[in-house]
């Protein structure tokens, strides 16, 4: 069999201040495949999140690997320089955040954010990158994209904003999409659309997806498989 996508094997990581530290993830192991979504559940504070900000190098500080390993592509993710991850994100993993006023920067046109994770990442050049970024805030349901392109986060409703992160990620084609709770922030109408925009763009860009959420019930709709999580272990898994 074709190696996993991502596998994660044995994999811990620790939160350390001073001489004490604590585990928060505990020799964790699980596989994501080519194409597969994967689900993860598990009360606040589980590990959920930190899993999926190890997959994209972006623990938060004080916290390290452990013990264990994650392998992406086969290739080990365990000590990657800060430019090695650079390469990880965006073209092989992205990433969804659940509040996306705080993910997106205030500052920067929405559009212009999307043409710089576009440059970023591929060998394009400006006036592409813009015309990639358009094209695909048109694939993710936003419409007068022209306009749109140069308004800041704040004017843009919640569900919007959603739109824009998706069309971030989706931008570079990864092969591992990640959503770390995609629709907590919406409403349930908005929440509904959302997720069916996820779903297909998983399925047109032909990614694997690992989604977090508290909500059984959207991940019986979305995933093939989830693992859930209990302080800092995985203790089931099953389709
Ligand atoms: N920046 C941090 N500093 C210290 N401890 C942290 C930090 N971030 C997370 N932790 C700890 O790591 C553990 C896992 O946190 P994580 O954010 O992965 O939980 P989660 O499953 O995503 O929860 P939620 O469902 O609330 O998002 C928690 O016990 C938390 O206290
Ligand atoms: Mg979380």
């Amino acid at each position: 069999m074709a190696p996993a996508l991502l596998e994660l094997q044995n994999y811990q990581v620790a939160f350390s201040a001073g001489q004490e530290s604590y585990p928060a993830l505990r020799e964790i192991s699980f596989a994501v495949r080519d194409r597969e979504a994967l689900g993860i559940v598990g009360e606040s504070g589980c590990g959920k999140s930190l899993t999926a900000l190890s997959v994209m190098g972006l623990l938060p500080k004080g916290a390290a690997v452990s013990g264990g390993e994650a392998r992406l592509n086969g290739k080990s993710l365990n000590g990657l320089t800060p430019e090695d991850w650079r390469s990880v994100r965006g073209k092989q993993v992205a990433m969804i955040f659940q509040d996306p006023m705080t993910a997106l920067n205030p500052l920067i046109p929405v559009g212009r954010q999307i043409a710089e994770a576009a440059s970023t990442h591929l060998p394009v050049s400006k006036r592409e990158a813009k015309n990639l970024a358009l094209d695909m805030m048109r694939k993710v349901g936003l419409s007068r994209t022209e306009h749109l392109y140069r308004e800041y986060p704040h004017q843009l409703s919640g569900g919007m904003r959603q739109r824009i992160m998706i069309a971030m990620a989706m931008i570079c084609k990864p092969q591992l999409l990640i959503a770390d709770e995609p629709t907590t922030a919406l409403d349930v109408t908005i929440q509904a659309q959302i997720l069916d925009l996820l779903r297909e763009m998983k399925e047109n860009a032909g990614a694997a997806m690992m989604f977090i959420s508290h909500d059984l019930g959207v991940i019986r709709e979305i995933c093939d498989r989830v693992i859930v999580m209990y302080a800092g272990y995985i203790v089931e898994e099953a389709p």
